[in-house]
């Protein structure tokens, strides 16, 4: 898989590479594109492993001819490793027609049997080649790239975008669309795919929602839709809210940083107009029955990686108000292990990207199973809120950097609303109590906004560490998720050895890992909160430090009681103990980015990892 753009008329080169450059975080070990021009035999084309700059470079030293039609491709390896050959696009008949592709063709080995048989070479180890092998063969027997395309489509299992262009029609664009993204662009005088809006948005704002299992040719002068089989079909038309100045860095140093600092505006936007007139929470695109709602008896939340975290989060806040049992799965557990499901499971899935695969495939299953889903989604236009029963747009914006910030604090707070509006609705809350705890909540980007004033002690210390090479976290509680997420950034962005603990777990095993001038960070619940949970995780401090380790505390404003065993102390300010993952995480976002820094790392696009991973 990898990312996509297609551009027809106009500067087709430098069209493709802005929008490949618009994309590369979602993946990017290697980059290539591929032209067609007006009466000439064969696509021109250029591609190169590693980052986009390698292809720029390449196309410097080696001019490409003009065109009046381009694809362009950013990869994530799958089948065959990141080199220059495996890299698309892939060429075939004759080096008439190319292809790019996102997502997996999972019976390429059985079509590449059958071509092999025919005496077809193969120039890389990719599931793409096969496509365009096959998509030649349909090409020569049809005469026509739309029908071609429809046909090799209905071949190929698994999950996959497919562009492609040909020599014979210089103009023209095809794509195909199967539980990959892919959406359209639609412009003056000249029209665009991409595999994000983010890839065309600095040349038209009015797009098209491509469905599944669609076909569409585009030219400067006209867009069709069809099914697989040829016949006319509807795509949703609607206009990019996003401008594209959202999408760049905004004077910050990286894109992390920047949405580090995005974070009050983030929950402040997700928290907008939720309520109507009236003051009742409402939620979008509700498509499902309240009294369906009501009867809900279990809520199982799927999501992977951070917003698995959120998840987490979730479940203290959805079970304490709503008094529904929840579990939190990682979405590529869910299905294989049978779960059990029902009319009366309410699934939450919880992601970004929207296009997660292993999060759809949860979706799908717990929909087939009979539970309704309502998904906490960031990106508009996506697939798994068009297969959800209701949606919770968390409105964070573009989140660039690949991992994951400014969209976890809108997912926590998006499932807020959730439980919330679960409470609301099934009766376990009276409406004053609801407005309180959206009023606390309305105050938490002002607080965040604090965390953030007070990042230069955590730089320092951070930069202080760049030579460290384990550090473990601790919380109880909501503290939990936080000391899980605040290991998992400092794995992604720093590479070092990470780990969260649920810190009274920590006596039955980890605690065996502390020696002298271990780094532990400790998440210390408000003093004022739930009995007990303050003094229990000061008791875990001292039997760490006893041990030698050195403590970094994360603690609320005026908790005087945690000075004696913290060697550093990172302050945040009062708030609801259910609330407080929204402030506890931002230190160590900030950690975990300074520390990365300071070693010399990209902390915008970590190695090995991918923003929208769209394989299973
Ligand atoms: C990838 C990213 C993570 C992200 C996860 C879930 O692994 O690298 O940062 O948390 O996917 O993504 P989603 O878009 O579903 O929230």
């Amino acid at each position: 898989p990898g990312t996509m753009v297609g551009e027809a008329s106009g500067r087709p080169l430098d069209v493709a590479l802005e929008g490949l450059g618009r994309l590369e975080y979602r993946g990017y070990d290697s980059a290539g594109v591929a032209l067609v021009a007006p009466g000439v035999d064969a696509v021109a084309f250029a591609k190169k492993s590693g980052k986009l700059a390698n292809l720029v470079e390449e196309i410097d030293l080696h001019p490409l001819p003009a065109a009046t039609a381009s694809i362009g491709h950013t990869r994530w390896a799958t089948h065959g490793g990141p080199t220059d050959t495996n890299a698309h696009p892939h060429l075939a008949d004759d080096d008439r027609l190319a292809v790019i592709h996102n997502g997996i063709v999972e019976n390429f080995a059985t079509l590449k049997s059958e071509l092999l048989a025919e005496g077809v070479q193969f120039r890389s180890e990719t599931d793409t080649e096969v496509a365009a092998q096959l998509l030649a063969r349909a090409y020569r027997q049809t005469k026509d790239l739309t029908l071609a395309m429809g046909q090799v489509a209905r071949r190929l299992e698994g999950t996959f975008t497919l562009l492609a262009v040909h020599a014979d029609a210089p103009d023209t664009v095809v794509g195909a669309r199967h539980d990959s993204p892919l959406v359209v662009g639609l412009g003056e005088g000249e029209n665009f795919l991409g595999s994000d809006v983010a890839a065309f948005i600095s040349h038209t704002k009015e797009a098209l929602e491509l469905g599944q299992d669609q076909i569409v040719t585009i030219t400067p002068t006209s867009v069709e839709v069809t099914d697989f089989d040829g016949n006319p079909a509807e795509a949703k038309r609607y206009t990019v809210d996003w401008d594209a100045a959202a999408a760049e860095k905004g004077g910050f140093s990286s894109f992390m940083d920047k949405e580090i600092h995005d974070q009050p505006h983030a929950v402040a936007d997700t928290l907008l107009g939720r309520t109507d007139p009236s003051g009742k929470l409402v939620l979008d695109d509700l498509r499902i029955d309240e009294a369906v709602l009501r009867s809900v008896d279990k809520i199982i939340v799927v999501a992977c990686g951070t917003a698995a975290y959120s998840g987490h989060v979730a479940k203290y806040a959805i079970e304490h108000w709503c008094r529904i049992p929840v579990e939190v799965e990682l979405a590529h557990e869910f299905r294989y292990r049978d779960p059990i499901v029902d009319e009366k499971t309410l699934v939450v899935a919880v992601t970004q990207s929207g296009e997660t695969m292993d999060t759809l495939m949860a979706v799908r299953h717990a929909r087939e199973q009979g539970a309704k889903v309502i998904s906490i989604v960031n990106t508009h236009g996506s697939t798994i809120p068009r297969e959800s029963d209701a949606v919770l747009y968390t409105h964070a914006g573009p989140e660039i950097a690949v991992a994951s910030t400014k969209a976890f604090l809108s997912q926590i707070t998006a499932a807020y609303l959730l439980g919330l509006y679960l409470a609301q609705l099934r009766g376990n809350k009276f409406p004053d109590e609801i407005s309180a705890i959206l009023e606390d909540l309305r105050d938490m980007p002002r607080k965040i906004q604090t965390v953030i004033e007070r990042g230069e002690y955590v730089r320092a210390t951070a930069r202080s560490m760049k030579d460290a090479t384990s550090v473990l976290f601790l919380g109880r509680h909501v503290g939990f998720p936080v000391a899980l997420e605040g290991a998992l950034k400092l794995k992604e962005l720093a590479y070092i050895h990470a780990e969260g603990f649920a810190a009274g777990e920590l006596k039955h095993g980890p605690i065996a890992l502390i020696d002298e001038g271990q780094p532990v960070f400790v998440v210390v619940p408000s003093p004022k909160g739930r009995e007990g949970l303050h003094s229990k995780v000061i008791s875990n401090i001292q039997e760490i430090r006893a041990r030698g380790a050195r403590t970094l505390v994360i603690a609320e404003d005026g908790d005087d009681a945690v000075r004696p065993y913290a060697d550093e102390i990172f302050w945040v300010p009062e708030s609801p103990t259910l609330l407080s993952p929204l402030l506890a995480v931002v230190p160590l976002q900030i950690f975990a980015m300074a520390l990365a820094t300071a070693k010399g790392l990209d902390v915008d696009q970590p190695r090995n990892l991918a923003k929208s991973v769209t394989v299973e």
